[in-house]
């Protein structure tokens, strides 16, 4: 997640949104080589629970556990805690539970890392959903274009004390502008040219993210959905380190 890493595979999460304990361990194992981190996210984390998170830690795996926490302050700050004791490198939150929420999750986060003698994990927030287009973000009362309330939760993110966002793709250049360059972007929404965009409506191409600014791809399906998942993720990782 460096960015100024040499490898490109580490600027590539793979989203493994699958609910099969066994399908999901052997895409990990299948992927594992070709991705330096692999997202467990609500669909597989409801299904199968913190162990599965601790055991694709304990084969070497860094694991985005992606749980959009949002509640109040102190139920986010447990929850995130026990987030961080799965040995996660990156657990996250949504930016519209407000700063004390943010700043609840960062600390609950923090404190677990330390009493655990863990590395602090990246502790980031969701701007706004990559699935959202303009008409949604009205109708749910926001304010503004998408990007500008992306960027009013991204400085909010920062404020609070967290290391990064997630936005789409149409937003990173305006938030790193914003934010400066240590300022973690993780961006999913991403779709190879020939890829279908599915349910995400704020999109971009691998090399056009990172050219942007992204620090970390996050892609799903054109990834596990392909016929070769292992072909597919090396071409994404050739295009990012073609766009570097
Ligand atoms: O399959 P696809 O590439 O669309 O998967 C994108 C992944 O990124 C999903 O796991 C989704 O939950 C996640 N995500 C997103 N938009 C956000 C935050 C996370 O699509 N704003």
């Amino acid at each position: 997640m460096n960015r100024e890493t040499p490898d490109a595979r580490s600027r590539l999460a793979v989203a493994l949104d699958l609910s099969d304990r066994t399908a999901l361990l052997a895409m990990a194992r299948l992927l594992a080589p070709e991705a330096g981190v692999l997202k467990v996210g609500l669909e597989a984390f409801v299904a199968e629970g913190p162990t599965l998170v601790r055991d694709l830690v304990a084969s070497g795996a860094d694991v985005f556990l992606d749980l959009k926490l949002h509640d109040i302050p102190n139920t986010v700050s447990r929850a995130a805690a026990a987030a961080v004791r799965t040995g996660a490198s990156v657990v996250n939150c949504h930016a519209l539970g407000g700063a004390e929420m943010m700043k609840a999750f960062g600390e609950g986060a923090r404190s677990a890392a330390a009493k655990a003698g863990l590395d602090a994990p990246k502790l980031i927030a969701v701007t706004i959903l990559t699935s959202l287009d303009a008409a949604a973000v009205r109708a749910v009362g926001l304010g503004g274009s998408p990007r500008e309330a992306a960027l009013r939760l991204a400085i909010l993110a920062k404020e609070s004390g967290l290391d990064g966002v997630v936005c789409s793709p149409e937003e990173i250049e305006t938030i790193r502008a914003a934010l400066g360059g240590d300022f973690l972007l993780v961006v999913p929404g991403v779709r190879p040219r020939s890829g279908a965009a599915g349910d995400q409506r704020r999109v971009a191409t691998p090399a056009d993210a990172i050219r942007a600014g992204a620090d970390l791809l996050v892609v799903g399906r054109p990834i596990t959905a392909a016929s070769d998942p292992a072909a597919a993720a090396r071409a994404i990782v050739a295009e990012i380190a073609a766009a570097r």
